[in-house]
């Protein structure tokens, strides 16, 4: 908890947020804003949410996510939309199935925005003390304010995860609030009421899937009434589509070959199915392959890996785990290890190069690629000097910075002999 005399000290402040009514009352203002700017640009959001016009004392300040890895869609642009529908409506709802990467989600949104998150898993027990505040001690001296009433009062992002999990005393106390200029009545503390700070903006996320093994019941319909916005979020690869952003993205975080990363990404698809037809109790999100694909690449065989990840986490059913390993086995692992295609890494390399800059560039990129030459990125490869003159017109010559990058996305891959021709074209 914090205490009056611990201003400025923030450290305990994550492990005491529900307690900490105390530090609102010092506002010193921060003005060294931390956003990382190459990761704003990526993101086109300021014309909906600006970063610039929040001034949060230090003390909420810890409570902005930091360095939240990026966010892969399929050209979906969920941050974007996440951010539209707060700049709009102040709240948004988040649906899909778990380790679609919701949470994931809401934290860069946060981290971009530069809001304080305040997150409530509905699903645990949360008590009504911890959420809306309480009364310690003796007598009526000395109120806390509660996560809920926290958010209300001094802003941020309130995070409702497992939303359709809430309790319906819950549910009925916060819909006053979410009207768009709400407030909040604290029965407990004299019918204080309080209103919905001007940057207060709330998020909500649930699992449909879930319901039908835990019983949950629908949102409560007044709630759901309230929310503008819905965003449907779902896995990369499910069933017969195999998405390359994931395999990449693997290969990126784990260091397994393509065939495998492929594999992978191919039982993630099937276990996702039979998750989704209520076959299985789970469906592994991006996370949980990582994992997998980790272990394998220190040298276990992909079934064991699988044994001891995927297997054991879907359920503790033997007869459940006995049908995970069957999907896993059902996939070829004994094909020969092919050397990687090197038109695929050369243009996620390209690709990624362009994204360090921002997303509007790599737009720009493929934009004037079509436009003046009607060739897409993935023509690259063969054509070299199409790209090579549209970096020199757009960057002049800053364009070899963009190189330079190139060539270090391609590490190893850089001496093998198609790699070098590229290059060789791509430096002229
Ligand atoms: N589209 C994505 N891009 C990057 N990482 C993702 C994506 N989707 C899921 N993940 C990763 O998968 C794991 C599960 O995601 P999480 O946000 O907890 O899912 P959810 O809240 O939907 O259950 C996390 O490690 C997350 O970073
Ligand atoms: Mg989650």
């Amino acid at each position: 908890m914090i205490s009056p005399t611990s201003e400025g000290n923030v450290k305990n402040l994550e492990t005491s947020r529900v307690n900490s009514d105390k530090f609102s009352l010092k506002i010193n203002f921060s003005k060294n804003k931390k956003v990382d700017s190459k990761k704003l640009h990526t993101y086109d959001i300021k014309k909906y949410v600006n970063p610039d016009n929040f001034d949060f004392p230090p003390d909420m300040q810890e409570l902005i996510p930091k360095n939240t890895p990026p966010y892969y869609d399929r050209g979906e642009n969920y941050v974007e939309r996440i951010v539209r529908a707060l700049g709009y409506f102040k709240q948004c709802a988040c649906i899909g199935p778990s380790g679609t990467g919701k949470t994931h989600i809401v934290y860069l949104v946060a981290e971009l925005c530069q809001l304080p998150l305040w997150e409530i898993n509905c699903g645990l027990q949360t008590s009504t003390y911890d959420l809306f505040g309480r009364y310690i001690g003796l007598g009526k001296e000395n109120w806390i304010d509660g996560i809920i009433t926290s958010w209300c009062r001094h802003g941020g992002i309130l995070y409702l995860d497992e939303a359709n999990m809430m309790k319906q005393d819950v549910a009925t106390k916060l819909n006053p609030i979410l009207d768009t200029r709400g407030h909040m009545v604290l029965n407990e503390k004299d019918n204080e009421l309080i209103t919905r700070h001007k940057d207060a903006y709330m998020l909500i996320s649930m699992n449909p899937f879930s319901s039908e093994f835990t019983g949950t019941k629908p949102l409560n319909a007044a709630f759901r009434r309230r929310m503008s916005v819905w965003l449907n979020f779902d896995y990369m690869s499910v069933g017969t589509h195999i998405d390359d952003k994931e395999v990449n993205l693997l290969l990126e975080r784990t260091g397994v070959s393509r065939d495998t990363a492929t594999s992978i990404v191919h039982v993630a698809a099937k276990l996702r199915q039979e998750y989704k037809n209520g076959d299985l109790p789970y469906g592994p999100s991006v996370g949980d392959l990582a994992n997998w694909a980790r272990i394998i690449a220190d040298g276990a065989s992909p079934i064991d890996a699988g044994n001891e990840t995927l297997v054991a986490m879907t359920s503790d059913d033997y007869e459940i785990q006995e049908e995970v390993r069957k999907i896993i086995k059902s996939v070829d692992w004994d094909e020969t290890q092919t050397s990687d295609d090197p038109k695929v890494f050369i243009i996620v390399a390209v690709e990624k190069a362009l994204l360090e800059l921002g997303k509007p560039d790599l737009n720009k990129v493929k934009e004037r690629l079509m436009k003046d030459y009607k060739r897409t990125l993935a023509d690259c490869y063969e054509e070299p000097e199409f790209l090579n003159r549209i970096l020199k017109d757009i960057y002049g010559k800053a364009h070899v910075t963009i190189i330079d990058s190139i060539k270090r996305n391609l590490g190893n891959a850089s001496s093998s002999e198609p790699v070098q021709k590229f290059l060789a074209e791509i430096t002229r």
